[in-house]
This record gives C-alpha cells, sequence and structure tokens, in this order.
C-alpha cells in the first residue's frame, strides 16, 4: 500500500521546523553496530524509510532491535548470521551494500545480491570489489536463479585469514565505498590507508561512532584516512548528526516559497557553499550557530551550479535547487556529474509549467522564472520526492505525488512538519 500527497499551492510558509537526524548517517552507523556482540544505543534516528529497512535487515541477521525512545534505539548483535541477510530486501536498497564491510570484518565471509536503490544512474560497485580484493578477500559472482530466470548477481566474499589492511586508492570519491572499507578495516590486521577517502558529514560521523566503539582512525574529513585493526571492538552510544541534506532542503525550499522560516538543528558549518550560493543569488537569510532564518527575498539569480562532493554543494541537494531555478531570472546552467540519471525529475517540472532544456544525462538549463501549475507527478527517486514537494508549494493550483514512498525513505513526516509552518498537504493511503 502507498500514501500519495496532495498539495495546494501558494500557501504562506511561517514559522520553525526542526531538521531531524540524518538518513545517510544513520544507515552506516546501524551496519556498524555489527561489528560487536555488545549493545550499541543510537539516539536521534530518524524514522524514515531507509532506517526502517535497515533495522529490519539487522532484525533478520538475529540481532535484537529495541526502541528505548521514540528516536532512541538499542541494537545488540550478539547472535547474528552472515547467512540470514535477507537477499529481497537487499535487493531494494543501497544502502544494504553497507554490510559487507562489517560482515566480512566479523564474520570472514558474506554473500550479498547487488544491492537496489534509488534510479538515478547504473550505480556500480566496482570500487567496493577492487579495494576489498586489496585487502585479501577473494570475490566471486554468480547468477542467482529466480523463477528459473537469472535475474540478479549475487556475490560472495570470502576472507577465510581475516581481512589485511592495505593501502586501497579509490578511482573517485565514493561514500560507501569509503565507509565499508572504514568498518572492515577496524577489525582487520594491520594498517589499512584510504587514498581519494569520502569527505561527507556522514561519513566523518561513522568514524565518531567507530572510535567510540574502540577503533583507531586518523583523517576522517580528509582525502586521506588510516586506520589501524584492533581485535575486537565494544559497544558505544552514539548521537546521529543532523541532517545537512535535510536542513538545505528546507532552506531552499523556504526560499523557493518566498516564506519566513527558521530551520532549527542545521548543520550550518557543513552547508557553507549552498549558503553562500543562495546569499549571492539574492536569498535572504540569516545564518546563526545552528539555525537559518529565511525571509521572503526579491530577485533571485543564481546563473549555475555544479554539484560536487563535500564540501561542495551536493548532488542530494541537487533537485530542490533545481525546482529554486524555475523561480529565478534569466538562465541557469545545473550541471551533476556525479550521477547520469538525476536530471529526470526536471521532465515532470516541465509538466508543471517550466521552461527546461535537459542538455545531456548531467547538465539542463532552467529559464526563469516561470509560473508553475499543479500536476500529476511520479517522482523516481528519494530527492526528486524532496523537490517535487517544493514544486508543489510553489505552483498554482492542486499538485498530487501518486506516490510518496520516495519522499518518506529520507524525509520524516515531511507533509506533517510541513503544515505545521502553513502548508496544506493532504496524505491519502490508497
Ligand atoms: C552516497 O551514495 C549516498 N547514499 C547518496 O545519497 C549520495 O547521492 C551519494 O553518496 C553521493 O554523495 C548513501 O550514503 C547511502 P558514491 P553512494 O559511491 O555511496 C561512482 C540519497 O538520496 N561509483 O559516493 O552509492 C558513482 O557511480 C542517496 O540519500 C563507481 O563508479 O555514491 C558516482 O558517480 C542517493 N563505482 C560516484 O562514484 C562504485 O563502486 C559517487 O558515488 C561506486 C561509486
Amino acid at each position: 500500500m502507498t500514501d500519495k500527497l496532495i498539495i495546494e499551492g501558494k500557501s504562506k510558509l511561517e514559522g520553525v521546523i526542526d531538521v531531524k537526524g540524518s538518513k545517510n548517517a544513520a544507515t552506516p552507523i546501524i551496519a556498524a553496530t555489527l561489528l560487536t556482540s555488545s549493545p550499541c544505543i543510537l539516539d536521534n534516528v530518524p524514522l524514515v524509510g531507509d532506517v526502517e529497512k535497515m533495522l529490519e535487515i539487522v532484525k533478520k541477521l538475529g540481532a535484537e532491535v529495541d526502541f528505548i525512545e521514540k528516536r532512541k534505539v538499542k541494537i545488540t548483535a550478539k547472535n547474528i548470521s552472515p547467512e540470514k541477510l535477507d537477499f529481497d530486501m537487499i535487493n531494494k536498497m543501497r544502502s544494504s551494500i553497507l554490510f559487507i564491510g562489517p560482515l566480512l570484518a566479523r564474520f570472514g565471509t558474506v554473500r550479498i545480491p547487488q544491492p537496489g536503490g534509488c534510479i538515478i544512474g547504473s550505480r556500480p560497485i566496482d570500487f567496493h570489489i577492487n579495494a576489498f580484493s586489496k585487502m585479501g578477500i577473494t570475490i566471486e559472482e554468480f547468477g542467482l536463479k529466480k523463477n528459473g530466470s537469472r535475474s540478479s548477481n549475487v556475490y560472495h566474499f570470502n576472507a577465510p585469514k581475516g581481512v589485511k589492511g592495505k593501502e586501497v586508492v579509490f578511482d573517485g570519491f565514493s561514500v560507501t565505498g569509503t565507509e565499508n572499507v572504514m568498518m572492515a578495516a577496524t577489525l582487520a590486521k594491520g594498517k589499512t590507508t584510504i587514498k581519494i577517502a569520502a569527505t561527507e558529514p556522514h561519513v566523518q560521523d561513522l568514524a565518531l561512532f567507530l572510535k567510540k566503539m574502540g577503533a583507531n582512525i586518523k583523517g576522517e574529513g580528509t582525502s586521506t584516512i588510516e586506520i589501524k585493526g584492533r581485535k575486537e571492538l565494544t559497544g558505544a552510544e552514539h548521537f546521529i548528526c543532523y541532517d545537512y541534506i535535510e536542513a538545505g532542503t528546507l532552506i531552499i525550499l523556504a526560499v523557493a516559497t518566498k516564506g519566513s522560516v527558521c530551520i532549527e538543528n542545521a548543520p550550518v558549518e557543513n552547508l557553507k557553499l549552498l549558503l553562500n550560493k543562495l546569499k549571492s543569488s539574492g536569498a535572504k537569510l540569516k545564518i546563526g550557530k545552528s539555525s537559518v532564518v529565511v525571509s521572503p527575498g526579491k530577485k533571485l539569480v543564481i546563473d549555475r551550479v555544479q554539484a560536487m562532493p563535500y564540501p561542495g554543494i551536493p548532488t542530494d541537494l541537487q533537485a530542490p535547487i533545481g525546482v529554486l531555478s524555475t523561480q529565478a531570472e534569466g538562465l541557469t546552467l545545473i550541471h551533476d556529474p556525479i550521477f547520469e540519471g538525476r536530471l529526470k525529475y526536471l521532465e515532470e517540472l516541465n509538466k508543471m509549467g517550466a521552461e527546461i532544456v535537459i542538455c545531456d544525462p548531467h547538465r539542463a538549463i532552467i529559464n526563469g522564472p516561470t509560473k508553475l501549475h499543479g500536476g500529476k507527478l511520479d517522482p523516481l527517486d528519494l530527492r526528486a520526492g524532496a523537490a517535487i514537494i517544493i514544486a508543489g508549494l510553489v505552483a498554482d493550483g492542486t499538485t498530487v505525488i501518486r506516490d510518496v514512498t520516495q519522499a518518506d525513505r529520507g524525509y520524516e513526516e515531511i507533509d506533517k512538519r510541513l503544515c505545521k509552518i502553513g502548508a496544506r498537504i493532504k496524505r491519502i493511503n490508497r
């Protein structure tokens, strides 16, 4: 059963909205709890679809998962078995790739199908495979027969003599690649050095949690991370960092709708480039230590935006920025070199009256400002889901999002929270 959203546009948004915990920090940290048999306690856990699925997979592996409070969960992975990995659930989400590192480190073996997830491009896993094979792990790939047909690949990662610490040089910045190797390396024999390491805030939050578990890690937040393997890790308690992607999305939403909104718990240090870009484009922002107050601005001129690895403007904010660009003066060039399938939401915006030319899989030119009108839309990925909600709030008339699963994967009760600041959004359970 999927829910749909009915959005009435053009409401005046006013008030305070707070940012929840980071989905992209919570998912690797949940996987990291498998590195120990002792209990781990995670606080500020966002109650979103992807996190619920990760917890479900962990439970099916045999871990005890108990919510102590609404967003505080205790995970005890004492009696887990890697062969209990739920292939159907893994097939549905990309984050499940993060189980490879911890399970290999603890058990020396894991069988896992090619992880699924957002339709934002080919999303290969060669960086992970190359890194693990450097670390003494053999990888076999075979077709999984489903109803008599070969429907997906299964990988068998095997380290009978344990994971070996080595130098791993990635071919490009990879968030989950860095996280996977970092987790595997915590229990490896010897020292691992990761070069071209991703530096995103969620990678840093994972490193912080691993250190609390006793891991010996240096250099997180830079492009070289060193990890000295330990014999074992202990349980730890951790407060998941606030979500800089959700914060950025809400700030852009407030600017696009010309609202008067205070975004609280915003990790502003992680959003410097976005905030500079918005300010220089004409947005009226008052930036505090952990809050951003948006007031209605006048003319907005964005000109160009390129998505980049951290500390650049993240690809996960490219779609909300695309919506904002439909309200900016003149031409805006959007360039997202990271994934080749992340501009599809622009076709939905064109259906709402936007003037957008998609030049190639990575670049688009948006002519603005245009009046958007409501429509019936089907966002294909999580960040497009948020973008279409912003578009619906900006548009004249009624916008129907026929399946809100994508937005629900990463934004906790987004409709309820937006209604509290004046949005008119109805959720219908079909
Ligand atoms: C993470 O995906 C995030 N997911 C994504 O967020 C985010 O968009 C992305 O990083 C970039 O910041 C999680 O943290 C769970 P990558 P990930 O490996 O790790 C290429 C969201 O909406 N590449 O950093 O899968 C790849 O094709 C999600 O919350 C390879 O070529 O992305 C891309 O061009 C969507 N081979 C680039 O590297 C590989 O083996 C960066 O991808 C791996 C990646």
